[in-house]
């Protein structure tokens, strides 16, 4: 399937910055087909341990690679025009393989409060707090060296959401 068939569009930020809210309205303003990662590491059967400490699953980023590429080929044999993936490891896909790389961000409060109503503990709240004070998606982003779109989520509106969608059409 050829690279270009359909645009990917990689939705990623710490946990709780809202990547799945997002990423869900952006699928329904451009009408592209909408990939939780989340569900993929289930259904593919992706997550290799759990991680106890951590309370996270331990998932190979180029296995979850290799299960998106294949969504996104079935998308493309559907003739869906885009695909956006809703996952804190998306943006491990190849740069050849993305158009857009969206990474949001939170407020440390605001963040602190999300993951806290979530029910995290003390420590995995703080873990993340960490990565989001220290831009490490930010960073492994760019290390990959995508087309990054910083879209700050502590506070959306529609709007600015749509305004995003027509951005990422333009694409
Ligand atoms: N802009 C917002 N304003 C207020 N609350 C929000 C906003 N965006 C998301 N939330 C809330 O924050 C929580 C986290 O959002 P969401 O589940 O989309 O994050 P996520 O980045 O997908 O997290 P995860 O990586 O764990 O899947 C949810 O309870 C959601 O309702
Ligand atoms: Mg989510």
């Amino acid at each position: 399937m050829a690279k270009n068939s359909l645009k990917v569009i990689v939705v990623t930020g710490t946990p709780g910055t809202g990547k799945s809210v997002i990423a869900k309205r952006l699928s329904l303003f451009l009408d592209y087909a909408y990939l939780s990662g989340s569900a993929l590491i289930k259904k593919a059967n992706l997550a290799e341990k759990y991680d106890k400490r951590r309370k996270t699953a331990i998932v190979d980023p180029s296995l979850f690679t290799r299960a998106v590429l294949k969504v996104r080929d079935s998308a493309a044999k559907k003739g869906k025009k885009g695909l956006i993936v809703d996952s804190h490891l998306s943006h491990f896909l190849p740069n050849k393989a993305v158009s857009a790389c969206v990474v949001l961000s939170c407020s440390i409060p605001e963040l602190k409060r999300r993951l806290t109503k979530r029910g995290y503990g003390r420590a995995k709240v703080r873990e993340n707090l960490d990565a989001e004070i220290f831009d490490v998606i930010l960073v492994e982003t760019t290390e990959k060296a995508h087309r990054i779109i910083k879209f700050d989520a502590t506070k959306v509106k529609e709007t600015d959401i749509k305004k995003l969608a027509n951005r990422i059409k333009k694409l």
